[in-house]
C-alpha cells in the first residue's frame, strides 16, 4: 500500500505498532495533524468543555498574586506552545525578561512566535523547536536567567504517573537551578460532568477523535471504514482518567501500510487518557518530578487547578 509522501514515518511506525496490540491503542499526540488541530479548537469552545476557559479564567483572576509570587525578570519557558490566549495572560502579569516557547511542530511555532513577539515590541522571544520530552538545551540568551516554565491545559494529564514523572524531571533539568514552574490540572469531579466535557452533544469530540482514523487512512495507505466506528469516552475509575475510545460498531477488518487487521463487534482503539487530580495526587505527582507547591488557584466550583511550584530540594526532612 502506498504511504502518502512526507508522511511521518513515526506516525506509521506507532500506529502499526499499537494496532498489533490486545487492546489496540494510538499515542494521543497523533490526534493533532491540521484537522485535529482545528477540531481541537473548536472543542476548547463547547459549553461541556469546562476547562479551557476556566483555566483562563483563573489566570485573569491571579494575575497579581502570581506577579507577587514570581517576581520580574523571569524567562518564561511554555512546553508546547500552543496556548494562544493564556500565555499573553502570563507574560503580562509578571514582567518577564524573555519568553521561549518550545513546540515540536515547527510551523506552528514560529507563527505563535512571531505573533506574540510584534504584540511585544520589548520582550525577547526565542523559539526553540524541540521535543520537550527529554531534557532540552535552552538558548544562550537566556541562559543566566530565572525560569518560570509554563505547562498549561492540563496536558501533563495525557501522561500516566510514571511518563508524567519523567516528563516533571526533564522540565526540571531543562528549567535548571531555582526554576519555578505553572502547570494547570484537571480536577476529580462528577464522573457525568467529566464524561460530558469528553462526549458533547454537538459531537466535535467524536469527529476530533474518528479524524485519527481518517489520517490512518490518508497518511498511512488505510483502509478503515471510519463510519463504522463510533466514538466513547469512559471514565476509569481506578486511574481517574477518562479514556477516548474509537469503538467498532460491527465486526470488521482494514489494511494499513498493506498489514491486515480484524475487530470483533465492541472492540476498541484507545486514542487518549486524560488523567484528573486531586489536591493530593497533583501535590504527590509534583513531588515525584522534583518539584514542590509554592502557591495553587482554583475557580470556585473546584473544576481546574493551577498549581505554582519550586524545584524541591533532594533532601527532605527527616
Ligand atoms: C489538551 C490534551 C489536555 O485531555 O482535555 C480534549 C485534549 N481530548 N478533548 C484533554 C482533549 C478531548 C485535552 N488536552
Amino acid at each position: 500500500m502506498a504511504l502518502v509522501d512526507g508522511a511521518d514515518p513515526a506516525f506509521v511506525r506507532d500506529v502499526l505498532a499499537g494496532m498489533a496490540l490486545p487492546q489496540k491503542a494510538v499515542p494521543a499526540r497523533w490526534l493533532y495533524d491540521e484537522a485535529g488541530s482545528h477540531l481541537f479548537e473548536d472543542l476548547t469552545r463547547l459549553p461541556e468543555y469546562y476547562p479551557t476557559r476556566t483555566e483562563t479564567a483563573i489566570l485573569a483572576a491571579c494575575a497579581a498574586d502570581l506577579a507577587t509570587q514570581v517576581g520580574p525578570g523571569r524567562a518564561v519557558v511554555e512546553f508546547g506552545s500552543g496556548s494562544s490566549t493564556k500565555t499573553p495572560l502570563v507574560l503580562d502579569a509578571i514582567s518577564p525578561a524573555a519568553y521561549v516557547p518550545i513546540d515540536i511542530s515547527g510551523d506552528f511555532l514560529r507563527a505563535s512566535a512571531a505573533a506574540l513577539a510584534a504584540a511585544r515590541p520589548g520582550l525577547p522571544v526565542h523559539p526553540v523547536k524541540a521535543d520537550f520530552l527529554q531534557p532540552v538545551a535552552l538558548p544562550s540568551a537566556v541562559e543566566g536567567l530565572p525560569k518560570l516554565g509554563f505547562f498549561p491545559g492540563s496536558t501533563i494529564g495525557n501522561f500516566g504517573p510514571r511518563a508524567a514523572t519523567d516528563l516533571l524531571r526533564s522540565m526540571a533539568a531543562t528549567l535548571g537551578e531555582g526554576a519555578q514552574l505553572l502547570i494547570g490540572m484537571d480536577l476529580i469531579k462528577d464522573e457525568a460532568a467529566l464524561v460530558a466535557a469528553y462526549d458533547d452533544a454537538a459531537g466535535v469530540t467524536a469527529r476530533f477523535n474518528r479524524n485519527l482514523l481518517q489520517r490512518i487512512n490518508r497518511e498511512a495507505g488505510g483502509t478503515i471504514p471510519v463510519a463504522q466506528f463510533r466514538h466513547e469516552a469512559r471514565w476509569n475509575d481506578t486511574q481517574a482518567r477518562i479514556e477516548m475510545h474509537l469503538v467498532a460498531e460491527c465486526a470488521l477488518s482494514f489494511t494499513i501500510a498493506g498489514q491486515s487487521f480484524a475487530m470483533g463487534a465492541g472492540d476498541s482503539i484507545h486514542t487518549e487518557n486524560s488523567h484528573k487530580f486531586s489536591l493530593r495526587s497533583a501535590a504527590l505527582l509534583l513531588m515525584a518530578g522534583g518539584w514542590q507547591i509554592r502557591t495553587r488557584w482554583l475557580d470556585a466550583d473546584a473544576l481546574f487547578a493551577i498549581m505554582l511550584a519550586d524545584r524541591a530540594s533532594a533532601n527532605f526532612a527527616p
